[in-house]
């Protein structure tokens, strides 16, 4: 039974991972970089490079060693080549280069958006091609119908922000910290969504596609309103962008907390990502199920309401464990081994390039303002 060594590098997780044929994860580590990049607030990508080319080869030795398995033990090495910060993305494939040329492996040069797309598969042995999948992530935010290992039809993407960076910026603007998506479900769970007026981009709109740059501008007008006037509502900018399912929600007095304001968001997230995940379901024929992956889909709330639009179409949910959807190493070592299993395998060449954007799906077409995030 073969087994891939992944290794992931692409943002500001350092991940090593053993994976085998029958999906075990038979060991893996990940060195978060967060108290290296908190005090600015976001990831620094050139303080990533670093921690990253610091703590690659003692983690690939680490999980080998967990495993009691040396590099002869590999059959193959799959490392992230991109899309991503590049600095740290040519780390991580330059330490996979050195081990497969060292060990004579072959190379496997995986697409980090191929590692969340194909990870829901890792962890449920009977999903099968093809399914619709949302990808939200700190960088990405897709709606693709995936067909097969390496077939990829993307029906949907962000025209800005990507949902888990309207998260990162939310939390930002409520002074919740780094990182931030956890910190404003946390929050969340303590404010009233209704009674922040906010809008919901794109909802109903006719394109496939999703928006969340004026939903966080709201954000930000929402708590400068709070500071300004503790207790008054928003003001009339964020009353005009209201989406018509909102008026008339807030509380009497219009009060509000920084708790209401991270509740609203969410809630406004949430049903823009199921309008829109609505309607790619609509045009959609032969699914065998609805997934989610990526680290947006850690959120419980977007979870439940992606389950409940599941059942409404008689489809299964699909939502990996909470450690495979932020990134890892074990969901690029399982697209190594999807890859393997492939009839017309072919390693990768030992100089290929990492790349800071690469879309899973070359032929979508290109989008009205799309922040191009691959
Ligand atoms: O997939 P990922 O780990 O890295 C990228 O490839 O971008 O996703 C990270 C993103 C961040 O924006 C983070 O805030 C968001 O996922 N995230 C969450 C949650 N956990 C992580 N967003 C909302 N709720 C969460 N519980
Ligand atoms: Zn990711």
């Amino acid at each position: 039974m073969p087994i891939v060594l992944g290794i992931e590098s692409s943002c500001d997780e350092t991940a090593a991972a053993l994976v085998d044929g029958k999906r075990r994860i038979v060991a893996q580590r990940i060195a978060s970089q967060d108290d290296a990049h908190r005090p600015y607030g976001g990831v620094v990508p050139e303080i990533a490079a670093r921690a990253h080319a610091e703590r690659i080869a003692p983690l690939v030795e680490a999980v080998l060693a967990d495993a009691g398995m040396t590099l002869d033990d590999v059959d193959a090495i799959a490392a992230t080549a991109g899309p991503g910060l590049i600095g740290g993305v040519m780390v991580g494939l330059v330490t996979a280069k050195a081990l497969a040329m060292a060990a004579d492996k072959p190379l496997l040069a995986v697409n980090h958006l191929e590692g969340h797309a194909l990870s829901p598969r890792l962890a449920d042995l009977a999903l099968q091609f093809p399914y619709l999948l949302l990808l939200v992530s700190g960088g990405h935010c897709q709606v693709l119908r995936v067909e097969g290992v390496g077939q990829y039809r993307r029906l949907a993407t962000t025209i800005d922000d990507a949902l888990g960076e309207a998260f990162d910026k939310t939390a930002k603007i409520l002074g919740l910290g780094f990182p931030g998506g956890p910190a404003v479900e946390r929050l969340a769970r303590e404010g009233d969504p209704k009674a922040v007026p906010l809008p919901r981009p794109l909802l109903g709109s006719a394109e496939p596609h999703f928006s969340f740059a004026g939903l966080k501008s709201a954000v930000l007008r929402a708590k400068q309103a709070m500071d300004r006037r503790p207790g008054l509502d928003p003001g009339p900018l964020a009353v005009d962008r209201l989406s018509a399912s909102d008026p008339g929600l807030r509380r009497d007095d219009g009060s509000y907390t920084e708790a209401d304001i991270a509740a609203a968001f969410q809630q406004a997230a949430l049903d823009c990502v199921i309008d829109r995940t609505r309607r790619a379901l609509e045009g959609s024929e032969g699914l065998t199920a609805l997934v989610v992956a990526g680290g947006v889909a850690a959120n419980q709330t977007i979870r439940a309401g992606l389950e409940g639009l599941a059942a409404q179409f008689g489809l299964p949910f699909v939502a990996p464990p909470l450690a495979l959807c932020t990134d890892n190493a074990a969901m690029i070592a399982w697209a190594g081994q999807e890859r393997l299993a492939l009839a017309d395998f072919a390693p990768d060449p030992l100089d290929i390039a990492a790349r800071p954007r690469w879309p899973l799906d070359p032929d979508a077409a290109p989008v009205r303002g799309a922040g191009v995030k691959a």
